[in-house]
Formats: structure tokens, sequence, C-alpha cells
């Protein structure tokens, strides 16, 4: 009798367990940013494969919350919120970062720059605007 109920709550406990990682959100395997907001003129959607980015960075890297206008550090589990609902034209955030793109070139070229400069032959792959604006 005990040892049923041993495994029946060690069978239970490894379905917690299992749930807990299948249920994890990582979000989409594959992303097309585009702003939505303050769209350009002339729209440049990026390529994000953001699958291959969570194999080498981690959640942090790019995700934060905010409080009273400040940044608030990634946790484990926190809602995650469209950078364009907070980095936006008016957002009183400072200049360099304000907008989408202001945000998203500040994140992806600064380490894009950085990763190129510890492995020089990535530099190739990370030229003018490429790859995250391929040409069409
Ligand atoms: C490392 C990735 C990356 C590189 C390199 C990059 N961008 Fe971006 N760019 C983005 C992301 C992400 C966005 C935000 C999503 C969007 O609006 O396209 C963006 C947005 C933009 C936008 C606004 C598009 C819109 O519709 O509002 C323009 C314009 C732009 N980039 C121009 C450039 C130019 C020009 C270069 C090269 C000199 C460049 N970017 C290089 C990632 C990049
Ligand atoms: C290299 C940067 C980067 C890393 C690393 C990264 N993400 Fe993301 N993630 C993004 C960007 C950019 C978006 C798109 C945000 C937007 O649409 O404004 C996104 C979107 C998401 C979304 C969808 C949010 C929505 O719109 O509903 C989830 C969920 C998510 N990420 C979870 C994670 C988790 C969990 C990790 C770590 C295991 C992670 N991400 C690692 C950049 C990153
Ligand atoms: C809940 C609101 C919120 C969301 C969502 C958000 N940010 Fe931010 N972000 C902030 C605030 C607030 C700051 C701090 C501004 C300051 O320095 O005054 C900040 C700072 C930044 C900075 C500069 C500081 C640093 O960490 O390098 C970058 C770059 C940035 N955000 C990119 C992004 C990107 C990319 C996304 C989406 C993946 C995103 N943010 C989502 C509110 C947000
Ligand atoms: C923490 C560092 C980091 C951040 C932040 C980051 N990247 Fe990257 N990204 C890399 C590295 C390193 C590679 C090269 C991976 C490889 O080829 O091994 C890469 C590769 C890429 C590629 C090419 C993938 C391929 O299959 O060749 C694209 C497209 C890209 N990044 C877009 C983005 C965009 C858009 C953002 C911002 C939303 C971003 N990255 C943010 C480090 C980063």
């Amino acid at each position: 009798m005990m040892m049923k109920k041993l495994l029946i709550c060690s069978l239970a406990a490894t379905f917690l367990c299992l749930g807990g990682i299948s249920f994890a959100d990582n979000g989409p395997a594959d992303m097309m940013l585009q702003a939505e907001k303050d769209k350009a003129k002339k729209p440049k959607p990026a390529v994000f494969p953001h699958a291959k980015h969570q194999e080498f960075a981690k959640c942090a890297d790019c995700h934060h919350s905010a409080k009273d206008g400040k940044q608030v550090a990634y946790v484990d589990g926190q809602e995650i919120g469209k950078c364009e609902s907070c980095h936006y034209k008016g957002s009183g955030l400072p200049k360099k970062i304000e907008t989408y793109k202001g945000a998203a070139h500040a994140n992806c070229k600064d380490c894009h720059k950085k990763s190129a400069a510890e492995k020089p032959e990535l530099a190739e792959k990370f030229k003018g605007c490429m790859p995250c604006h391929p040409k069409k």
C-alpha cells in the first residue's frame, strides 16, 4: 500500500516536472520582426532566428521588464512584453533606445559587433545591414 502511494507520488512528480519543461514558453523559433507603431515609410522587417539565439544567449541578454520607467532585470518565468510596448516614439525613454528600431539596433547590433570582434569569421556574415535585413 505504502509502495503504491510512493509510486503514484513519484509518477506525479515526474509529470509535473515534464510539464514544467514542455510548457515553458520560449516563444516562436523563427520570427520576422517589424515595428507596428513607428513603422518607417519603407518598412524593413528583420529576420530573427529566436531558437538559434537561445542556444548561446541568455533570455536576460534581450528580455527585461520595467517599473516606474526604470529597467527591471529579467527573471525566469516573467511575462515577456513586446519591445514596442515600451520602446516607441513618445515613450520618454532615452533617445537612442526610444523606438523599437533604436532599442533593437542597440541590442542586436551591439552584440553582433562584439561577437564579430571575438570571432573574426563572423565579420563577413555581419557586414552592413546583414544578416538582419537581407536584400530581396
Ligand atoms: C543585428 C540586426 C540588425 C542589423 C545589422 C540592422 N538592423 Fe535595422 N532593425 C533591426 C530590428 C530588429 C529592427 C526592428 C524591427 C523592424 O521594424 O524592422 C530594425 C529596424 C530598422 C528600421 C525601421 C523599420 C521599420 O519598418 O520601422 C530601419 C529603417 C532599419 N532597421 C535600418 C537599418 C539599416 C539601414 C541597417 C544597416 C546599416 C540596419 N538596419 C541594420 C535589426 C537590425
Ligand atoms: C537574442 C535575443 C533574445 C534571446 C536570447 C531570447 N529572446 Fe525571446 N524574443 C526576442 C525578441 C526580439 C522577441 C520579439 C519581441 C517583439 O515581438 O517585440 C522575442 C519574443 C519572445 C517571446 C514572445 C513574446 C510575445 O510576443 O508573446 C517569448 C515568450 C520569448 N521571447 C521568450 C524567451 C525566452 C524564455 C528566452 C530564453 C530561453 C528568450 N526568449 C531568449 C529576443 C530574444
Ligand atoms: C516593460 C517595458 C519594456 C519592455 C517590454 C522592453 N524594454 Fe527595453 N527598456 C525598458 C526600460 C524602462 C529601459 C531603461 C531605459 C533607461 O535607461 O532609462 C530599457 C532599456 C533597454 C535598452 C538599453 C539598456 C540595455 O539593457 O542595453 C535596450 C537595448 C533595450 N531596452 C532593448 C529592448 C528590447 C530589444 C526589447 C524586446 C526584446 C525590450 N527592450 C523590451 C523597458 C522595456
Ligand atoms: C547576445 C548576442 C546577440 C544578440 C543580442 C543578437 N544576436 Fe544575432 N547572432 C549572434 C551570434 C553570435 C550569431 C552567429 C551565430 C552563428 O553563426 O554561429 C548571430 C546570428 C544572427 C543571424 C544569422 C543566423 C544564421 O542562421 O546565420 C541573424 C539573422 C541574427 N543574428 C539576427 C539578430 C537580431 C534581429 C537580433 C535582435 C533582435 C539579434 N540577432 C540579437 C549574437 C546575437
